[in-house]
This record gives C-alpha cells, structure tokens and sequence, in this order.
C-alpha cells in the first residue's frame, strides 16, 4: 500500500472514529496495521444468514438443503403474519412423534395485540384435552400470577415451546422442540410483545439458545429478536417448590416495571 493510500486510510480512520463506540464497525488502528493488512490475505467471509422463514418445512418433504447453523437460525429474522394463518400452516401437524399421543394440538390463546407474552414448555393432560394451554394445576397458578401482575389472561398471550402433549407429561425432546421451534418464533414474530416472559428451562434455553441452568438465568433481563426477555420459574415447579415463589415473584414485579405497573405486595398463592 502506498503511504498516500496510507495516509488517506488514516484520514478515513478519524473521521469514522466516533462509530467505533457501538463496536460494529473494524477500523484499522494504525499504520503498521494498515500496512499489515494490506498484505495479509482477506479472511474466509462468514456464513450468509439463514434465508428468512416464510413457511415451515413440509411433514413429508425432506429437507432439499442442509440446515443452517444454528447461531443463523437463531438470529434470522421472521416474516410477520397473522397468528391464524401461522395455526393454518401448522395444520393437522405430524411433524413430529408427539401427534400419536395427542387429542389436540394447544396453539395458543389470548390477545393477539398482547404486549405481555408467556411461553410455557408443553400441553399436560388437561392442556391437551381442552386445546387451551394452561388449564391444569399450573395453569391456575399462573393465572394467579398474571392477575397479581395486575394483567388478566385476556389482556396476554400465552403459548408453549411445543404444541402437543409429551407422552406422560415428560420432558420435550430435542427433535419435537426443533419441529416445533419455527411456529413457536412465527407467534412471537406475529405478536411482537414489548415483554416475553420464558416459564422455566425449556422456554428460556430455546428462546435464548443458551444452555445455563433456569436457577442462573431466572431474575435477568434478556433479549429475544429484539424483544425484552425475563426467564423465570416454571409454576408446575412452583407448585412443587412453594418457596421459590419469593424469587419468580421479584422477577414478575421486574416485568410490571417495564409496564409501569407497581406492585402492591401481594403474589400469585
Ligand atoms: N405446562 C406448560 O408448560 N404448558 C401448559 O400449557 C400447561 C402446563
């Protein structure tokens, strides 16, 4: 490199200097760097993005390419369309082993202009025989928890990681999540809430592609696709856990916050 392409770098470098702060942009440091640069070959470029998900993979068409990393899929974007065209195109799903033990597939329900979001892990028994997600035991805590967030279930939305019921309530696994994962994004992509709030592991780990244990990541703030993200306690583990009630209870008091909402002490029993 010449030292007049040098020197015009330079000049570049201070003028763009202020835009280095948001850490989004390279700029060569130095002359030494500069010149270093100019003789080491460019780097291999990082995978393209994902292409953006308009529709979910077929049930019986194998995938014609191989998956995108799942970093990519992570942070691709997804199209907004409406809740009732994304449960249209869920259909009468086979797309995983969970449809030969369900009654009913438990899209979601609530409002679907909700700015508040819960996503839960899976359908149970009652779940899956009525087609409303939070029915049962834990759905009556966490209709107590909504309410003492000064919410109701009609102001929210509340879906699950996945759509059908576990065979004997056990946990979902890795396959029936990622079959699952592409309608779970489309709602959240639909909705966009100002808050989600991830019921325990399963909900938070996948929302957040981040393994840590719910104990860790429970109380602190996160961000899905842009959105304010608040990992908690799941109440079917409340329910077996009383006393963590205290804690999932100072982090819902996180969320009204962001509503502006105060609390006035009194939590879901
Ligand atoms: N547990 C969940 O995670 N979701 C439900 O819908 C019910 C219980």
């Amino acid at each position: 490199m010449s030292d007049e392409l040098i020197d015009l770098a330079l000049e570049l470098r201070r003028h763009l200097a202020w835009q280095e702060a948001d850490g989004s942009r390279v700029i060569l440091a130095d002359r030494a760097a500069l010149k270093a640069a100019a003789t080491t070959p460019a780097p291999a470029r990082a995978p393209a993005p994902a292409p953006v998900a308009t529709r979910a993979p077929a049930a019986t068409t194998p995938a014609a390419r191989p998956p995108a990393p799942a970093a990519a899929v992570a942070a691709a974007p997804v199209a907004r369309r409406p809740l009732d065209e994304i449960r249209r195109e869920l259909g009468d799903c086979q797309r995983c082993k969970l449809c030969s033990g369900r009654k009913t597939i438990v899209f979601g329900s609530g409002n679907p202009r909700a700015e508040l979001v819960f996503v839960g892990e899976g359908p149970g028994e009652d779940e899956d025989r009525q087609g409303v997600p939070f029915v049962g035991k834990a759905g009556q805590l966490l209709t107590k928890m909504i309410e003492a967030m000064k919410f109701s279930r009609d102001d929210v939305y509340i879906c699950n990681v996945v759509k059908c019921r576990p065979p004997d309530n056990r946990n979902p696994e890795p396959d029936e999540i990622a079959a699952c994962e592409p309608f779970l994004k489309a709602q959240l992509a639909s909705l966009q809430p100002k808050v989600i709030v991830a019921l325990g592991k399963f909900a938070s780990q996948t929302l957040l592609r981040d393994s840590t244990p719910i104990t860790r990541l429970r109380g602190q703030w996160r961000e899905y696709q842009g959105i304010a993200l608040m990992p908690t306690f799941h109440p079917a583990y409340l329910l077996r856990q009383p006393d963590e009630k205290r804690v999932a209870w100072l982090d819902l008091q996180e969320v009204m916050k962001r509503f502006g909402k105060q609390s006035d002490g009194k939590k879901g029993q």
